[in-house]
């Protein structure tokens, strides 16, 4: 089998790493790639807005399954595109994308579903945001309705807050057409869980559980990013606990979306809050998340190739998805500066030597490679991944193999993993 993954981060490293181990898969090409996904596939140089080029790419190398990463190519409509002319790829049609294209889409659906989730309004000018937000209690959160990359929730705790979002969003004008119109919605409590599901459109598997670290500071401080760290499983996800996320949020969703013509295939990101064991939604994606998809995937025992091509077939198989009873920890190394401007080209080190043994594993994100030298060329440079019995084991394991590596203004967190060891050591009867 010939595999083409669109998207160039750590999630996608992870991807080609997974599907590189299957027997079945005799190539794989990533578009447009980074400096780790070319060491174990072909990167070509078209970007992942370019659908009619990587349509062309597919054909010409007569490509059996392609793989989304990102979203912005599903909000286009790479799937529809792909499937009018017979080609086999795994994610969701723009419509069914809208779960994470359009928050006003998403929440309208989930009220139309009874999907537990922020109560909210929406909102399409300033004077009716005014009017909704006149006396409402802080904390509550504006969200942009279209895509932000990951900048388009505003966590309103003041009326100074207010008034920042109420500029930069009606009279800036800073997010464009997404900005047009807000979803209102009351602030949640509790921790958040991310689920990833895989799915035919009828059929489904649920991956294990997994927690982010959103904001650049240790202890959750400081402004948020696209994630500095995972771990999966997590002990906030428990048996009880994911029961829960899949008769409240996964079959219900599923289901209406079937009913409502717009089968979802590909994966289902349920980004979740917790609290007392409930799970809301927060948000949806329309893909796997990053870095979870780099502590998730090496829990997957099976060929994932099968998987994949499975669901995008229509005939995915529960049976084909084995689990590891392992723990896996990843921590992202970041530029300095990061999430804010930073700079690039810094030398990193330690990767030239570094051998992948079947615990740990480098992730590349944002890297490139001139001669032997691996260089930095993203916000987010590496996730390093290590997989151990327990999860303190593996908190271990992944901080000794971040300790080998270095580049000028490295910086990473220190307390990837600790809310899980807390809830493990407060709560081991949920274990
Ligand atoms: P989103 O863009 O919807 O993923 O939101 C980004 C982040 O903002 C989430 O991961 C949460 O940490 C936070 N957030 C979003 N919505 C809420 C909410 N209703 N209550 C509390 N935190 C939220
Ligand atoms: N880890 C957050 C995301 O992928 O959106």
């Amino acid at each position: 089998m010939k595999i083409l993954i669109v998207g160039s981060g750590g999630r996608e490293h992870a991807l080609v790493w997974k599907l590189a181990q299957s027997p079945k898969v005799i190539k794989i090409y990533c578009a447009p790639g980074n400096a780790g996904t070319d060491l174990l596939a072909e990167n070509v140089p078209l970007k992942d807005n370019d659908l009619n080029g990587l349509l062309d790419f597919a054909r010409n190398e007569a490509v059996d399954l392609t793989v989304v990463g990102p979203e912005i190519p599903l909000a286009l409509g790479i799937v529809d595109l792909f499937r009018e002319h017979g080609l086999k790829i795994f994610g969701p049609t723009a419509a069914a994308a809208r779960l994470e294209s359009s928050k006003v889409f998403a929440k309208q659906f989930m009220s139309r579903h009874q999907i537990p989730t922020a109560a909210f309004r929406i909102c399409d000018s300033r004077v009716s945001m005014e009017s909704a937000t006149n006396n409402k209690a802080f904390p509550f959160v504006i969200k942009v309705d279209g895509l932000a990359a990951g900048k388009g929730a505003l966590i309103i705790r003041n009326q100074q807050d207010l008034q920042q979002a109420a500029q930069a969003i009606w009279e800036e004008r800073r997010f464009g057409e997404a900005g047009e119109k807000v979803v209102l919605e009351d602030f949640l409590f509790g921790e958040e869980l991310s689920v990833f599901v895989i799915t035919d459109g009828e059929r489904y598997v649920i991956l294990p559980p997994a927690q982010d670290h959103k904001r650049i500071g240790d202890n959750d401080t400081g402004p948020n990013t696209g994630g500095m760290g995972a771990y999966a499983p997590a002990p906030l996800g428990t048996a009880e606990v994911m029961q829960n996320i899949e008769n409240k949020i996964i079959i219900p969703t599923l289901n209406g979306l079937s009913k409502e013509g717009i089968p979802y295939t590909g994966t289902l990101y349920c980004g979740l809050m917790i609290d007392g064991g409930e799970p809301s939604v927060v948000e949806f994606n329309a893909r796997f998340g990053d870095p979870e998809t780099q502590v998730v995937l090496p829990l997957i025992e099976s060929d994932m190739s099968t998987l994949l091509l499975g669901a995008a077939a229509g005939r995915l198989n529960q049976s084909d998805l084995k689990l590891s009873r392992k723990t896996a920890v990843c921590v992202v190394m970041a530029s300095a500066g990061y999430p804010d401007a930073y700079e690039k080209g810094k030398v990193i080190s330690g990767l030239e030597d570094y051998t992948e043994n079947s615990d740990t594993v480098v992730f590349q994100a944002g890297t490139t490679r001139t001669d032997m030298q691996f260089k930095t060329s993203g916000g987010r440079v590496l996730a390093v991944t290590a997989l151990a019995d327990d999860l303190r084991q593996a908190i271990t394991k992944a901080y000794e193999q971040v300790a080998q590596i270095s580049f000028a203004g490295a910086y990473y967190r220190r307390d990837i993993g600790q809310k899980g060891l807390m809830r493990q050591k407060f709560s081991p009867g949920d274990m």
